[in-house]
């Protein structure tokens, strides 16, 4: 700790801040060896007075808002350019950082902020990502070993529809993040599930902005109660990796606003992220991230977000090869994008520049860095907070396994198959993901964990018998499949998705013996994906191999009286409509972080009850999804722009409407016990203000089980089309014990009945009669009750945003 000498009037402010403050010292004033100290917030008073004087910015009793100001106004015009840049991505080939860029103080992290040493003003430092912070496991010259928690995927978080339970994985997270010294994590990441092919929808959580919303929302209550910060990203519609750098994106406002920013709005309203990453793609013809009407109108005027906005690494800038150029940097400063990650040399040049030439106002950029500043000060860095690099790691392993057993949905259980607890038979496991399970998907939301428990190992830790002939011929093969892709991705790189891995192909006489001494067969379907890629329509539906295999491990066990369990160990949707007529059981089990195998086993041995349900439609083929006709743009081979004419009709907003049937529907999942629901109530016969929905559950089966309920309306759609139903609350019961009930209210607000007509640029809820289903999926609607709105209600008046770029009309059912 630096120590200076303190002056007398410095002595005379200290006792006088000291006997305000009721604080004491800590060793004499003038002793340099054992240096006055006094810790206020995690500030030692002593480090207030590098300058030998207290200035306004170190003087902790004034605001933020004046110690802000005294910097801005203390820092030079170099200091200012560079502080709205971050410090650089160590170690990234291709693109020139900024100069000096260093590793910082976290190996592995993606980047940081500017430090300005003489003004007190350290580096933040942020990390990725959405399944647990990713750093680097090993440095140099270092014995220690900084691994931390792979946590379930997004798509399997948000499939517990469990608020509370997601609030305390946000708080383990955020524990890891604290303790290794970072200061933001790069997540949650929430962009809409548009089409099934992305290639980060593992790191998404659905189709639906509500649950998507909310469970964000719960992700950053919990990181941030460590007080560190998150990152909501990519702000916004990044729904492709297919150019995703370049991609001009055809929206209308009405599909915008009630899909592709509602998620956005209900996170940054119910949970205040301390920053959100603008995306790379272009909207109606702009960069997200110049985007002034996305940026500062709707994200700071019309939801109240305070903190700060940073870009997508290099983003704004169209391909690599113009990452060199410099035009986009005033545009995106002056739209309310405050921080230019990962900071480029050219970026500084051009600041400078235009700073000159009056192109870029100094108040602009002076408001950025205030905005940061504001950030600096509230980090774990300024308030000098002594991280152990020690985070509970065993303890989150437990909050991992449990939250993705309650992730997990159960879609088919013929004649109960589950749970299974014969631990004195052998199961068969089949499939090559058997061996080599998948705990997350790869890029930027990889996390480097110690270790994973492989579906083998949580089999046996729960007492199961294997087959160890099967095991033998399984292994070596997964062995190589394992290798061989390793050493891909050590060539390709971190950003080239990962292919599927082909099915050992076995003999049926081989299967038939299996089938004769085993009493359950097991096949595990595996699926990865990551950043930089879009999935194929081949890795959407099941291989020939695969099928072959469904097919004949079936045919042999099922002649000899012998169930087949299905394993999805995937991170987005699969083609399940050919082959499920086939097998007996099907557990989707997402990709479920690090502890995968035990959660699987836990919930096949009864456990845990499967309480998950889907957050996305699983339609019966890819071509049904509303977007297929459209997804990744034109021209094909390289798309430029890409028109969402689906408009609001994505997911179970467009199978409802148009009646088209999917494989399983949104909101779906099966449990070891049913439910009952009674008493739908709601408060009262006509709208005002709000409107409660009341339900009894119960659970009339014969184990305990937790249930989601989801409330859907269907509103009048006279003045413009509209979803035949869109959910608009859900809730989730605690466990409930044979014969046990609950009750849960659930509230709607006159937002809630509104549409956003775009020609009134209003959010309205039309006059009319108003159905709430109550249910326990989209189709498996319980009970339902009406309400009436007298009069036309203009609920929410905004100013008019993403005016278009090209002519198009979205579709209508
Ligand atoms: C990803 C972000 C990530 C950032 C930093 C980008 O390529 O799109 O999600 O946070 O890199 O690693």
């Amino acid at each position: 700790m630096k120590y200076i000498k303190m002056n007398k009037r410095v002595k005379v402010t200290l006792l006088t801040a000291l006997v305000l403050a009721n604080l004491s010292f800590k060793g004499a004033p003038g002793d340099e060896k054992n240096p006055p100290l006094l810790t206020v917030d995690g500030l030692q008073f002593a480090d207030l007075n590098r300058n030998g004087k207290l200035d306004v910015y170190e003087d902790y009793r004034r605001t933020i808002e004046d110690r802000v100001n005294d910097l801005v106004a203390q820092m030079t015009e170099d200091e200012k350019a560079s502080f709205v840049l971050g410090t650089g991505m160590p170690g990234y080939d291709g693109i020139t950082p900024v100069v000096g860029a260093i590793e910082g103080r976290v190996p592995g992290a993606a980047g940081g902020t500017y430090e300005i040493e003489r003004l007190g003003i350290p580096a933040i430092i942020v990390a990725d990502g959405p399944a647990g912070l990713r750093i680097k496991p090993k440095r140099d010259n270092d014995t220690n070993t900084y691994y931390c928690t792979a946590f379930p995927v997004g798509t399997a978080l948000a499939s517990t529809w469990n608020t509370e339970l997601i609030e305390s994985v946000g708080k383990a997270m955020g524990n890891e993040v604290k303790e290794y010294g970072i200061d933001v994590l790069l997540a949650p990441a929430l962009n809409i599930h548009r089409n099934p092919l992305c290639g980060r929808n593992f790191e998404y959580y659905s189709e639906d902005p509500l649950v998507s919303g909310k469970i964000a929302a719960a992700m950053v209550n919990g990181i941030q109660s460590n007080g560190v910060g998150t990152s909501i990203k990519h702000f916004a519609a990044n729904n492709q990796e297919t150019n995703r750098l370049s991609i001009n994106e055809h929206i209308s406002e009405r599909a915008m606003r009630e899909l592709y920013l509602k998620n956005f709005e209900i996170t940054v309203k119910e949970s205040q992220p301390w920053t959100v990453m603008s995306s790379y793609n272009l909207i109606n013809g702009t960069y997200t991230s110049a985007r002034e009407d996305l940026l500062t109108e709707i994200l700071r005027n019309e939801w109240g977000f305070k903190g700060i906005v940073m870009t997508d690494w290099f983003g704004g800038y169209a391909g690599f090869e113009s990452l060199k150029g410099t035009s986009n940097v005033t545009a995106q400063l002056t739209a309310g994008n405050d921080l230019l990650m990962p900071g480029m040399d050219q970026q500084k040049k051009s600041i400078l520049a235009d700073l000159k030439s009056g192109k870029l106002s100094k108040d602009v950029l002076d408001r950025n860095i205030k905005r940061i500043l504001e950030l600096v000060m509230k980090s774990p860095v300024t308030k000098k907070y002594k991280y152990t690099d020690k985070p509970d790691l065993k303890g989150n392993a437990k909050v991992t396994r449990d939250a993705a057993a309650e992730g997990m949905v159960l879609l088919k259980n013929e004649s109960n198959v589950l749970p299974y607890t014969n631990k004195t038979g052998t199961i068969a496991a089949f499939g090559v993901t058997s061996y080599s399970f998948i705990a997350g998907g790869t890029g930027s939301g990889d996390v480097n964990e110690a270790y994973t428990i492989s579906l083998l190992d949580g089999l046996s830790n729960a007492g199961f018998k294997l087959d160890e002939e099967l095991k033998k011929v399984y292994v070596p093969f997964a062995e190589k499949e394992n290798k061989k892709e390793l050493a891909r991705r050590e060539k390709e790189g971190l950003l080239v998705p990962p292919p599927r891995f082909s099915e050992l192909d076995m003999t049926t006489d081989f299967i038939a013996q299996r089938a004769a001494a085993d009493d359950l067969a097991i096949i595990t379907l595996g699926r990865n994906s990551g950043e930089g890629g879009d999935r194929a329509i081949s890795d959407f539906n099941i291989g020939t191999d695969e099928a072959k295999l469904i097919d004949d491990v079936s045919k042999a066990f099922h002649a000899k009286g012998k169930k087949v369990v299905v394993i999805l160990n995937i991170g987005g949707v699969m083609e399940t409509a050919s082959w499920k007529n086939k097998v007996d059981a099907i557990l989707l089990a997402w990709q479920p972080g690090q502890e995968g195998g035990n959660s699987v086993a836990d919930v096949l041995s009864g456990k845990v009850n499967p309480s998950g349900k889907l957050t996305m439609t699983f339609p019966v083929k890819y071509e049904d999804t509303p977007s297929a006709k459209n997804w990744l743009g034109t021209p094909a081979d390289n798309p430029k722009e890409v028109t969402y004419e689906e408009g609001v009709y994505v997911g179970y907003r467009y199978y409802n409407t148009f009646n088209v049937k999917p494989s399983y529907e949104f909101g779906y999942g099966k449990s070891y016990t049913t439910f009952d629901y009674t008493d739908v109530r709601l408060g009262s016969k006509a709208f005002d203000k709000t409107m409660t929905v009341t339900v009894t559950v119960k659970n009339n089966g014969k184990v305990a089980g937790k249930e989601v309920v989801e409330v859907y309306l269907s509103a009048p759609a006279k003045n413009i089309d509209k979803p035949k139903s869109e959910l608009k609350a859900f809730g989730k019961t605690k466990e409930l014990k044979p014969g046990e009930s609950q009750t849960l209210t659930l509230t709607l607000s006159a937002k809630d009945l509104a549409s956003f007509v775009e020609s009134k640029s209003a959010w309205v809820a039309e006059a009319g009669t108003y159905t709430v289903s109550v249910g326990a999926s989209s189709f498996d609607i319980k009970k339902t009750a009406t309400f009436t709105l007298a009069k036309e209600q203009e609920v929410e008046k905004v100013k008019k945003a993403f005016a278009a770029d090209k002519k198009f009309a979205d579709m209508k059912p």
